[in-house]
């Protein structure tokens, strides 16, 4: 998924192939930590989440800032503003910013010691952090505001731990400064989200503790429907001096028997307030967060059972030992040279682990001894790196998110191509699920899972129209299966190009699983239908490079013919520009909502590329090998292709099919460091729940994943040596680099060994991890023979290897 505010595209059109300096060998004691910067892609329209969260975890914690365009995942690396401190949030989203619900928010005290003194509304509150005091680190998040207030924040799976110091002594007569602000600490909570999406909630505040308590009715911030969310506040380490209830950004005046009154079914903005005698120690109060979708009881339920007692240190550590565990099963050999892209990949595991979130116990929807993950957002964009990645390094949260997947299906009658906070999200083209399913069942992915249900889920895909093709399955099976396209709709446009080759590659992708559970007619059939994307290809369709005016002057035409085109239900063609929707013309016009193409985030020249299921085929269709690679390379330097969009990811390794893995490694480095690198700014695209950081670990680990296949396409790695153990098995598989070059100049795989034995295909498949091994890859400046034979290459359809 991409967001439409995103600018500044044609920066970074037609970058050259960065050559990185050399760098020194880094001699510091090797920590995996050092080398994790989550602030990577918080600006620039990354819009990763860089705050406190366990792998998959529901709490998610960060200061939150009031830059829209950059606030997605709550905090921003800009000059914004900071308007509170929440306790969920997602990462990498392109819709509207997503959770960020019941913020609380610090202050030292009140003017002249009068509560209406405080501030209470976003607005008035909003204040600028302190330069150079934004810290991150798994499991870890602090800044200072410019009022001196430093936050510090650990997280447990459900429950947020904030250790706020306020910037005084513990003398309260010194505290006073000239205008007087006493030194009475206030914290607020405010029943709202980041899209501002509350309609319904309430708040309480228990006047002799201090607890806050509430709930809220929100919406999902790319999809249908609500959720309820409830939360659970409790400080430690001041004696509670007066408690109360504000909306419209003032405190409501208490009842006459001095109660803090319970309000209910507010108006909003509104939310609770403790305030507070001088901390006891270290100018120090700890607000403990507890957050649930099942109940207030249940917040404060997972606070207490998970941070009994207010144990930052703990807490802390306890998150920390999470993230190694998680990053423990990759190894690299210390004191190499090219450390400086290490940050790039450690980076990317990291993010590609902070969701799907596991809200196993904390589904309100239904009654399941089944694990449930939420936040698929969406697998249109995670089925292509992130789940492929997990399954290498975590294979045992895959086969959770798996089942996760089945019971969705169960309870609601589809796979989910979208999720997030409990809702149904916006499907983009087909049922892409199909694919994460198929890849999964296809890599072993097994302990507990239902595969029989599993199979009914993505056949139900294929077979039944969903109640709401909006959000689940795939609209328009009848002409699917009838006529073998989606045809265009003459009142308004429906992606029916990108809608059809994916679903072709979706049926692929069920015809594999089809074939494997002894399902050999459904087979036939699946795979038959995985070649309707021809149905769509127009043998004599030319394009014209539009100049930067569009089509108007003078323009050129590249001399490539034979594009996928959209046609009328009655089968005549219709007529998309193939370069629409691409970064040179309209390239910001092809999304859900109104005029949006035939071709959904990208053109019909690049998802001409898109049959994953059956290249040898599309290489003939387009003219042969060296045609496909002249047209393959077009793609990546014309600036048609941006590669902050998932569907840009295979493209750049699909020279493999036309026996050119040379030029896959070459584009590999054509966007990698250019385009992915340890910058605040350093990632493309929004970062989709980590997909882009998923995208360039896998490509500088060398074995690049055709999601839904048993296929990796080998490259040159960007590490000398990586090793990755293998959770399922304890095998540990390898992958070498000799004559590594950290200026990358060698580049190109000269010859390849595994396990000692001449390799010369240029793929692999899953067995490697499983099994364990080495793979030993000699590289060089210049293009070999190495996997270029026939015999070499990559499974297709029409050769018989992927059947
Ligand atoms: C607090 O400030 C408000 C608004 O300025 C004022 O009306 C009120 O009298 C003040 N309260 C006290 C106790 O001074
Ligand atoms: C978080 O939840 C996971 C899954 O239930 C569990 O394995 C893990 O131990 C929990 N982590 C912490 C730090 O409590
Ligand atoms: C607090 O500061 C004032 C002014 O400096 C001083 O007179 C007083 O003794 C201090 N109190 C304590 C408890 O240190
Ligand atoms: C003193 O308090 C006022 C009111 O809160 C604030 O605007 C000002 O910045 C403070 N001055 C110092 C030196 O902290
Ligand atoms: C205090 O007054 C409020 C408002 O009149 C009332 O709702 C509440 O029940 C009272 N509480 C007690 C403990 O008397
Ligand atoms: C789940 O089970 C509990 C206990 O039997 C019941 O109260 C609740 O209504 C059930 N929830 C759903 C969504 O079926
Ligand atoms: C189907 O999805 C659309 C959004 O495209 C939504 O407006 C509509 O309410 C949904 N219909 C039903 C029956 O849920
Ligand atoms: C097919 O349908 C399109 C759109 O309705 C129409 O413009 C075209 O004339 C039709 N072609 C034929 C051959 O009927
Ligand atoms: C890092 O990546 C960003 C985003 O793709 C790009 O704009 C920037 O130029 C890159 N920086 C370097 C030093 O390559």
């Amino acid at each position: 998924m991409y967001n439409l505010k995103q600018k500044s595209l044609l920066g970074l059109l037609l970058v050259p192939l960065a050559v990185a300096a050399v760098e020194e060998a880094r001699d510091t004691s090797f920590d995996k930590f050092v080398y994790i910067d989550p602030l990577i892609g918080t600006i620039n329209g990354g819009h990763v989440f860089p705050g406190a969260t366990l792998p998959f975890g529901m709490a998610k914690a960060v200061a939150d800032t009031n830059n829209p365009n950059e606030n997605q995942g709550g905090f921003a690396s800009d000059d914004s503003e900071i308007t509170g401190f929440s306790h969920m949030h997602d990462s990498g989203t392109g819709g509207a910013p997503s959770l960020g619900n019941f913020p609380i928010f610090p202050q030292t005290g009140c003017r002249d010691d009068n509560i209406t003194n405080c501030f209470f509304s976003e607005a008035d509150r909003a204040v600028k952090r302190k330069k150079d005091t934004t810290f991150a680190k798994p499991g870890y998040f602090a800044v200072t505001l410019e009022t001196g207030i430093r936050t510090q924040i650990t997280v447990s799976n459900h429950s947020v731990l904030y250790s706020i110091e306020f910037p005084y002594k513990a003398n309260t007569t010194e505290l006073k400064n000239q205008t007087g602000l006493p030194y009475s600490p206030l914290i607020l909570v405010d029943l709202t989200d980041l899209p501002d999406s509350i309609r319904d909630g309430g708040v309480q505040v228990d006047p002799k503790t201090g607890r806050q308590t509430g709930h809220g009715t929100f919406s999902p911030s790319f999809g249908m429907g609500s959720y309820q969310l409830y939360f659970c506040i409790d400080f430690k380490g001041a004696e509670v001096r007066d408690t109360g209830v504000w909306q419209y950004g003032k405190p409501l005046p208490k009842p006459a028997n001095g109660t803090t009154p319970k309000l209910e079914d507010w108006r909003f903005p509104a939310g609770g307030w403790t305030q507070f005698h001088p901390p006891a120690e270290n100018n120090q109060i700890l607000a403990r967060v507890g957050v649930s979708f099942i109940s207030i009881d249940k917040a404060c339920k997972n606070a207490e059972t998970e941070i009994p007692d207010f144990d930052f240190a703990k807490v802390q550590t306890a998150a920390t030992n999470a993230w190694r565990d998680k990053l423990s099963v990759v190894e690299i050999e210390e004191g190499q040279i090219g450390t400086r892209f290490w940050t790039v990949f450690w980076s990317g595991i990291y993010r590609s682990m902070i969701s799907p979130q596991d809200y196993t116990g904390e589904n309100p929807l239904w009654n399941s001894t089944e694990p449930y993950y939420d936040s698929y957002y969406c697998i249109w964009d995670s089925f292509r790196s992130i789940h492929p990645l997990l399954t290498i390094l975590d294979p045992e949260s895959q086969t959770l998110m798996v089942r996760s997947l089945i019971d969705i299906y169960r309870h609601e009658g589809k796979l989910p191509d979208c999720r997030m906070s409990l809702c149904q999200g916006w499907t983009q083209g087909g049922s892409n699920a199909d694919v994460v399913l198929a890849d999964a069942y296809l890599k072993n992915i097994k302990d507990g899972v239902d595969w029989e249900t599993g199979y009914k889920a993505v056949v139900s895909d294929a077979e039944e129209d969903p109640p709401n093709w909006s959000v689940a399955g795939r609209g328009g099976l009848e002409d699917w299966k009838t006529k073998g396209f989606i045809p265009k709709n003459e009142n308004y446009d429906t992606r029916s190009v990108s809608r059809t080759v994916e679903y072709a590659y979706n049926d692929f992708c069920i015809a594999e699983m089809s074939k494997r559970l002894g399902h050999p007619d459904d087979a036939e059939k699946y795979y038959k239908r995985s070649q309707n994307w021809m149905n769509l290809y127009k043998a004599d369709q030319t394009s014209i490079v539009p100049n930067s005016n569009g089509h108007e002057g003078t323009s050129v035409d590249p001399g490539f013919i034979g594009f996928l085109q959209p046609k009328h239900a009655n089968g005549s063609w219709a007529y998309q520009d193939p370069f629409r929707c691409s970064p040179l013309l309209g390239f910001t016009s092809c999304y859900l909502n109104g005029d949006g193409g035939e071709t959904y985030e990208g053109s019909a020249w690049m998802y001409t590329f898109y049959v994953p299921q059956d290249m040898a085929t599309l290489i003939k269709t387009l003219g042969g090998p060296e045609s496909f690679v002249d047209r393959l390379s077009y793609l990546h330097t014309s600036g048609l292709l941006y590669i902050g969009d998932e569907q840009a990811f295979l493209p750049v390794f699909q020279f493999h099919y036309a026996g050119r893995p040379g030029l896959s490694s070459y584009f590999s480095h054509f966007y990698i460091p250019s385009q992915f690198n340890e910058s605040l700014n350093g990632i493309p695209g929004n970062d989709d729940s980590g997909a882009m950081g998923s995208f360039s670990t896998l490509a500088m680990i060398g074995l690049y994943p055709v999601a839904g296949q048993n296929v990796y396409l080998i490259n040159a790695p960007y590490l000398p040596s990586v090793s990755i153990t293998n959770r399922q098995t304890g095998k540990k598989a390898t992958i070498k680099s000799i004559n590594f070059d950290p200026g990358f100049k060698n580049i190109y795989i000269q010859s390849a060994k595994l396990n000692g034995e001449e390799y010369t295909k240029n793929w692999i498949g899953h067995e490697f991890w499983l099994d364990g091994g080495v793979l030993e890859l000699t590289l060089g400046s210049t293009e070999s023979k190495w996997g270029t034979k026939p015999e070499d290459l990559p499974p297709s359809l029409s050769t018989g290897q992927g059947s």
